[in-house]
């Protein structure tokens, strides 16, 4: 397996340009998310989640201070440094899916394999190991429209960790589905990311998901909180 990734954040601001003015959206945050750990991230709509996960991702650059991931500070590494590690290192996980609708379930499985120099035999079979990990062994031929929504998403799942990364980044991945596919979808999640020591960071609004996680943090007129404190 990959290895978890530990992450610290220092003085982490990102400010957006609205209107001619700066309007900060995270202002210094300062946090640490230890190896493997299950991290929960709440905030109210807006106050700033996807853009916490975008910075830790490296898809998007903080305004001032930095992401460091294993020690290793982000804002260092070239856009190629940067795009390899991500190849790597990281997988993500959307609330709408994202899998590529022209190629079928398995060929979505062997493209992030493919971007990382595994292909032919063994990234075939590591494909049908996840398919059937994520219990749907027999859907490989089928296409993303073909399956439910639920489907869909164990599928992203296995394709967000058929490269063994140490970081798994959610954003809101059961916004869109039912209440009891959601939690099946999070109950595999939690399984696998635990199983393979994978530091996880999920950005959420369901209650649900609150009792799997390790921590819970709030972000909050752009800082970040541990939750339980008064909110
Ligand atoms: N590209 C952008 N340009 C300008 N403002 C942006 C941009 N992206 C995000 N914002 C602003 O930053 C703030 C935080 O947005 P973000 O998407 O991180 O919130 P969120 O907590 O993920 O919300 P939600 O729960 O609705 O997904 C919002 O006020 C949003 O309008
Ligand atoms: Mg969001």
């Amino acid at each position: 397996m990959g290895g978890s990734i530990h992450i610290e954040m220092r003085g982490l601001t990102r400010a957006y340009a609205s209107r001619g003015k700066a309007r900060p959206v995270l202002e210094g945050v300062d946090a640490t998310i230890r190896h493997g750990e299950f991290i929960v991230l709440v905030g109210r709509s807006g106050s700033g989640k996807s853009t916490l996960l975008n910075l830790i991702g490296g898809l998007d650059r903080p305004s001032a201070g930095e992401v460091l991931l294993d020690g290793e500070s982000l804002g260092r590494l070239s856009e190629d440094q940067l795009s390899r590690m991500r190849r790597r290192k990281l997988g993500y996980l959307f609330q709408f899916f994202n899998l590529v609708p022209t190629l079928t379930a398995v060929e979505n499985l062997l493209l992030p394999l493919e971007l990382i120099g595994v292909e032919g035999g063994p990234a075939r079979e590591r494909a049908a190991r996840w398919l059937s990990a994520v219990g749907l062994d027999d859907r490989g031929p089928d296409y993303p429209d073909e399956l439910s929504g639920g489907e869909q998403q164990r599928v992203a799942l296995a394709r967000a960790l058929i490269h063994e990364p140490g970081l798994l980044l959610a954003d809101e991945p059961t916004g869109n589905l039912d209440l009891a596919t959601a939690r099946d979808v999070l109950r595999l999640l939690d399984g696998l990311c635990r199983r393979s020591g994978t530091t996880l960071i999920m950005a959420t609004h369901s209650p649900e998901v609150i009792g799997l996680a390790d921590r819970v943090l709030t972000i909050r007129d752009g800082g970040l909180h541990v939750a339980d404190e008064a909110s």
